[in-house]
């Protein structure tokens, strides 16, 4: 299938049906049955191998409002969480439904299912990818800035983790600035950042009070992502300073908002006065999952 028949990656899909998507995604906000009932008779299964909240109901509801069914799927509980493999799950799945959900740990098992089933896949969250939460986020920074991204300037303070990545590919492909403040050690993926270097304006920083300086939107995430628990103690210390608090903003731009993925952890990656202070539109960010994936869901399975 042709990679914009799935949803696995960013990068996968043209400006145009990138834009495409944010545009009905903006119609669908405005009124829910703006794209009619496209899903009707059809079901999409949701696999989770990593807990979630935004993810899980805001693609059951949206595929709800589409006039679909979703399955949730723990991998815990079925028989992938016992070796099955990924390829027979593919296969078997496409004869069931109508697309898949899915939240893992390797970008490649969703490659796979892509590979080997013959329905639609959509990433929904990976150790490499976030796809799905960049659309909400970049809707939410059109709804502040307007639907031109030329002057937006996005600057990520923390972790080069999947969030990062997808933001490297989203800029790549939407025009905005990125510049990135991690610690060394914790940069983003080699390759999608020289690949998004030669397309957009990125730049790399180990200050994160400069990296702000001028942002338009000033973003995060938590330290230690799901799959690094083992990990926490160490990375609260190589994260010492990548902390977005009322010092940073004051360096962004006078209007600058600060988006977060969700779940935060105050007093670690985001001071709370930051995440629920004037700046902070993060709970738009949360609610615009659920329109954008809407509007993935109707372009793919519609
Ligand atoms: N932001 C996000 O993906 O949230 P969940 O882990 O709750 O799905
Ligand atoms: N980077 C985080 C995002 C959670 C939505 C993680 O992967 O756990």
């Amino acid at each position: 299938m042709n990679p914009e028949g799935h949803f696995l990656s960013i990068a996968d899909w043209s400006t145009d049906r990138l834009v495409e998507a944010l545009d009905l995604a903006d119609r669908l906000k405005a009124d829910p049955t703006a794209a009619g009932k496209p899903l009707a008779g059809k079901t999409l299964a949701m696999v989770f191998a990593k807990s979630s909240t935004r993810t899980r109901v805001s693609f059951e509801v949206g595929t709800a409002q589409l006039g679909g069914q979703a399955l949730f799927l723990s991998s815990r509980d079925i028989q992938l969480g016992r070796g099955e493999p990924i390829a027979d799950t593919a296969r078997v799945l496409s004869r069931y439904v109508h697309g898949i959900m899915i939240r893992t740990f390797a970008q490649a098992d969703v490659t796979a299912l892509a590979e080997h089933g013959s329905i639609p896949i959509i990433n929904g969250l990976t150790d490499l990818l976030h796809p799905c939460q960049i659309m909400a986020d970049v809707q939410t920074i059109r709804e502040e800035f307007g639907p031109d991204l030329s002057n937006i300037t996005v600057a990520w303070i923390g972790d080069g983790n999947n969030m990062t990545n997808s933001w490297l590919n989203a800029a790549a492909k939407l025009g905005f600035a990125l510049r990135i403040a991690c610690p060394e050690g914790y940069d983003p993926d080699p390759t999608i950042f020289a690949e998004a270097s030669a397309a957009a304006s990125i730049e790399l920083f180990r200050d994160p009070a400069e990296a702000a300086v001028g942002a338009t939107v000033v973003t995060t995430d938590v330290w230690a992502s799901m799959g690094q628990e083992e990990e926490a103690a160490e990375r609260e210390k190589a994260f010492v300073g990548y902390h977005v608090d009322r010092r940073i903003m004051s360096n962004a731009a006078d209007d600058a908002i600060f988006l977060h993925c969700l779940p935060a952890h105050r007093g670690e990656e985001v001071s709370a006065d930051v995440i629920d202070g004037p700046a902070s539109r993060v709970w738009n960010e949360a609610e615009n999952r659920l329109h954008a994936q809407k509007a993935i869901l109707a372009m793919l399975m519609g």
